[in-house]
């Protein structure tokens, strides 16, 4: 895409320092030049909301940290006394908490819109893997937080996650006693997860600056899946389209996000957590939190331990190989009218898969979820890339602008009767 910086410094000042470190210039022209396709519908308000969910882990974890100890005598007694005793500790924990939910809610659902409108495919393959790349740190940053408040779930979720690296061979027993730093989950295992489980949050946002770069170079996506063909009539500038959009869309989550902090700041967290650690009993049934459950049914569903690992991995791994994988050349489900079942079928195995693997692991919830773990994998191996060789798409509109038309959407700057971004050069 050409270059939409068309600002201009004002004062003096702006223009020595512009001419010295052009950062007002890369502003202005991510986001408020920045053309966008007019027609992206509200899916693509969910990077913001993912934004936003960053910065609010990022800001109230530091404020946690100032209250909490990381030390395995103290840290269940210190969540307590945040809990009880610090001003508003109570808000800040259940926000820290409950944010992380909401961060998988809110990623799941831009996964989800990547994969409907076949967003992963070129030219945004190095975009997409960055993604898996975020997605993968965010399941490790929680997986890490989970275990501070040191509950009988963290201390159980922590041993069972950290023995399967003992399922390999030779190297296995080897790699567990060191991720532990002794010979079970203790004060040093604690102890580096609080390190990393601080330090990854900043990783995530350094990838998130890569993943945001990629997208301003090759552009937006949008629901047709047709690239913008006139920048004059396919898109609108980010400012104020974008820009008072996306601020609506984070409102709007922010009140279903303050509704389980304010009602119900429990519900997604098991009670056994509120007891603290006892290596000497064991919970009846070890659970990972909601987000990681679909992933937990497929390691389960493996019989054999190094098999149920490697499955595990390989389901979040085998999404880098998607824009290679699904054949189509077209993008957009809209113009594929067996990949959109295909893509609900899946949706539903998914949401199948999670459901199993909140339930005990036995009798024909193993069979469900092994039939299921098939289908997951025959999904992205085979369904893909058949689909794209035997599936005849519907004709695809000439331009964004025409199917804007069609559907009688006019977008703001046409229903004016003028047309989109007045200040830019097609
Ligand atoms: C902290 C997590 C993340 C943040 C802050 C983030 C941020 C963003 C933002 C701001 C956008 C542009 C607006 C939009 O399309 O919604 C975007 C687009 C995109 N993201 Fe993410 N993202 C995150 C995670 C992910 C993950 C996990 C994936 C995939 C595995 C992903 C894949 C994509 C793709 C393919 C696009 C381009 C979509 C299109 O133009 O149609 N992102 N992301």
């Amino acid at each position: 895409m050409e270059s939409h910086s068309t600002y201009v410094p004002k004062s003096g000042f702006a223009k020595w320092f512009e001419s010295r470190l052009p950062i007002a210039g890369l502003v202005h022209s991510s986001f408020i030049a920045f053309p966008v396709p007019r027609n992206l519908n509200y899916f693509w308000t969910f990077g913001a909301i993912l934004m936003f969910m960053l910065v609010a882990q990022i800001v109230t974890g530091i404020v946690l940290v100032m209250h909490y100890t990381p030390e395995a005598t103290k840290a269940f007694a210190s969540v307590e006394h945040i809990m009880r005793d610090v001003n508003y500790g109570w808000l800040l924990r259940y926000l820290h908490a409950n944010g992380a939910s909401m961060f998988f809610i809110a990623v799941y659902i831009h996964i989800a819109r990547g994969l409907y409108y076949g967003s992963y495919k070129a030219p945004r393959e190095v975009l997409w893997i960055l993604g898996v790349i975020i997605f993968l740190l965010m399941m490790a940053t929680a997986f890490m937080g989970y275990v501070l408040p040191w509950g009988q779930m963290s201390f159980w979720g922590a041993t069972v996650i950290t023995n399967l690296f003992g399922a390999f061979p030779i190297i296995g027993e080897p790699i567990v006693t060191w991720l532990w730093g002794g010979y079970a989950v203790d004060n040093p295992t604690l102890n580096r997860f609080f390190s990393l489980h601080y330090l990854l949050p900043f990783m995530i946002a350094g990838v998130v600056i890569l993943h945001v770069w990629a997208l301003h170079h090759v552009g937006q996506n949008n629901p047709t899946g047709v690239e913008v063909k006139s920048v004059k009539k396919d898109t609108i500038p980010f400012t104020p389209y974008a820009t008072v959009k996306d601020a609506f869309a984070v409102v709007c989550f922010f009140i279903f996000f303050a509704w389980f902090v304010f009602y119900i700041p429990n519900y997604l967290g098991h009670a056994d957590n509120y007891i603290e650690a006892n290596p000497a009993v064991t919970p009846a049934h070890i659970v990972p939190e909601w987000y990681f459950l679909p992933f937990y049914a497929i390691l389960r569903a493996i019989p054999s331990k190094l098999g149920g690992v490697i499955a595990m991995f390989g389901s979040i791994a085998i999404l880098a190989f998607l824009p290679w994988l699904d054949t189509s050349r077209v993008r957009s489900s809209t113009y594929r009218p067996l990949y959109k079942q295909f893509f609900w079928v899946f949706i539903v195995c998914v949401i199948g898969l999670g459901y199993l693997g909140g339930a005990p692991a036995e009798g024909g919830y193993v069979i469900a979820a092994r039939i299921l773990t098939a289908y997951y994998f025959a999904h992205f191996l085979i369904v893909l890339p058949l689909l794209g060789l035997f599936e005849t798409p519907k004709p695809l509109p000439n331009s964004i602008a025409e199917s804007v038309l069609e559907n009688g959407h006019g977008g703001p700057a046409l229903a004016a009767g003028a047309t989109a971004a007045p200040d830019r050069k097609s």
